[in-house]
């Protein structure tokens, strides 16, 4: 049967009902993080909605998995503006839906201050390597040219440099022989859609704390380290 006949959920829709936290998604291509933030969503009681998913091509995958999901969609081009401070506010109209949360979700733009200042301490990135190592598009490319034993991947808070905002969760993948890029950075996203839902929870319920580089997570005993 084809994937797309029947969703794996009973998702909510992207109507968010009044006290949902409200999530939007940016996406460029799979969109299998993006499905964990689906599922996560369409838990019964958990009190979190994905209103938008938007991408930069419309023919992201992610897009595909929204509308499955009930979910609004857009789709804002680069090309289609004409330089990165305009996509950037086009892009930040478009989200200005009240978010709690903007998560990028293997959104491979770059994102000027026009966009991040407008959602401050609410944006989260998830990235694949141990950061600050192997920023950028070929994370898991280089850290294999490379030859580290291990590399993994990084949930952040967005500032104004790449790949570089507070450091919320970071998870390890060890390389194993016989990896292609292929074969590593599924591993890898194994990880992410692990720690992304989670960390997008923490950050809609308030949970988290940023003091300078240092994110850490309120519990009822104190905070994470
Ligand atoms: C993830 O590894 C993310 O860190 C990177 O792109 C990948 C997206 O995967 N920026 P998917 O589209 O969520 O499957």
């Amino acid at each position: 049967m084809a994937a797309s006949a029947v969703p794996r959920t009973q998702p909510r829709t992207g109507e968010a009902v009044a006290d949902d936290k409200r999530v939007v998604v940016l996406v460029s291509g799979h969109g299998s993080n993006l499905q964990a933030l689906l599922d996560m969503a369409a838990e019964p009681g958990s009190g979190m909605a994905v209103v938008l998913v938007a991408a930069d091509r419309p023919g992201a995958h992610g897009l595909e998995r929204a509308r499955r999901a009930g979910v609004d969609t857009a789709v804002v081009r680069t090309a289609d503006h004409p330089d990165r401070p305009s996509f950037d506010l086009a892009l930040r109209d478009l989200v200005a839906a009240r978010p709690d949360v903007v998560c990028l979700a293997g959104f491979m733009r770059i994102l000027g201050p026009g966009f991040v200042r407008a959602f401050p301490g609410r944006i989260l990135n998830t990235h694949p390597s141990l950061l600050p190592a192997f920023r950028g598009a070929h994370a898991v490319r280089e850290a294999l040219a490379y030859g580290v034993k291990v590399t993994g991947c990084t949930v952040h808070l967005v500032d104004e440099e790449v790949d570089h905002g507070p450091v919320l969760f970071q998870a390890a993948v060890p390389v194993e022989p016989g990896d292609d890029e292929d074969r590593l950075h599924e591993r890898i996203k194994q990880e992410e859609r692990r720690l992304l839902p989670l960390a997008v929870r923490l950050l809609a319920e308030g949970r988290v704390r940023v003091e300078g580089r240092r994110a850490q997570v309120v519990t009822a005993e104190g905070v994470s380290r």
